[in-house]
């Protein structure tokens, strides 16, 4: 048995990787976002690369540098992530959606810096594309991976997620208080795939999870078509 660093199961595998929150604009200077530090993505970018998979990151905006090795294209809302994957993502050979997908945008993003006035005011919302569905409904998908972030019930809804995006694996992690999620440096991932495969990856660094997780990708995808 070689240390994970030296496998190189994936070695020239295309892996297209979403990480990141996006920044829905409101205004010129306003926008809507959230509190995706993109260090999961950006550990398990790292740890694909180092079993030999090419890695392209899809990337909204964090203050992570952009690791050696690893081609990134920056992007702010979803709908720019959205082009820059559909763009690419009949050339790759594993998806893995690791950003925070705004769910809502601003039905249209004003011009010129909103002014107050009322007491009140009302924002108008559309849905975003949901990315990852659309890679994983193209007529080859690329194996796909997907994350849950949930605050409650996170193995029913990821077992809901799977089947309803037809995924090829889902992680799944508790988000809000407690350890682990978005600010922390530590998480926890319950992975699922489908006819019932299941395997806990349990509290550790998110590096060293980025390491479990890579290896379980790399497991699950030599036996795709089994
Ligand atoms: N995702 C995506 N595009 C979106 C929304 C989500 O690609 N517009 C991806 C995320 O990157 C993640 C997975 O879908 O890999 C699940 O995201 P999540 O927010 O947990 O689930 P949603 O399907 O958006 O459902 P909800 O937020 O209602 O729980
Ligand atoms: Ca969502």
């Amino acid at each position: 048995e070689v240390g994970s660093d030296a496998r190189t199961d994936l070695a020239g595998r295309r892996v297209l990787m979403t990480v990141g929150p996006t920044r829905e604009a409101i205004d010129p200077v306003r926008f809507i976002g959230n509190r995706s530090s993109g260090k999961m993505g950006y550990a398990l970018a790292e740890a694909l690369r180092a079993r030999g998979a090419r890695v392209t990151l899809i990337a909204g905006p964090t203050s992570a540098s952009a690791p050696v090795g690893i081609n990134r294209v920056d992007v702010e809302s979803a709908l720019e992530m959205e082009a820059a994957v559909m763009a690419r993502a009949a050339d790759c050979d594993l998806f893995v959606a690791t950003a925070a997908v705004a769910d809502y945008r601003p039905v249209c993003a004003a011009d010129s810096k909103l002014k107050k006035s009322a007491d009140e005011m009302t924002l108008r919302l559309v849905r975003n594309p949901d990315i990852l569905a659309r890679v994983a409904a193209l007529p080859t998908p690329p194996f796909t991976v997907g994350f849950a972030a949930e605050t409650e019930d996170p193995e029913g809804y990821a077992r809901g997620k799977l089947a309803a995006k037809r995924l090829s694996l889902i992680a799944a992690n508790r988000v809000g208080a407690g350890p682990g999620g978005f600010e922390s440096d530590e998480n926890a991932l319950l992975c699922l795939w489908p006819d019932g495969g299941r395997r806990e990856l349990p509290l550790m660094s998110k590096p060293a999870l980025a390491k479990a997780l890579a290896d379980l990708i790399a497991e699950r995808y030599a036996k795709r078509d089994a």
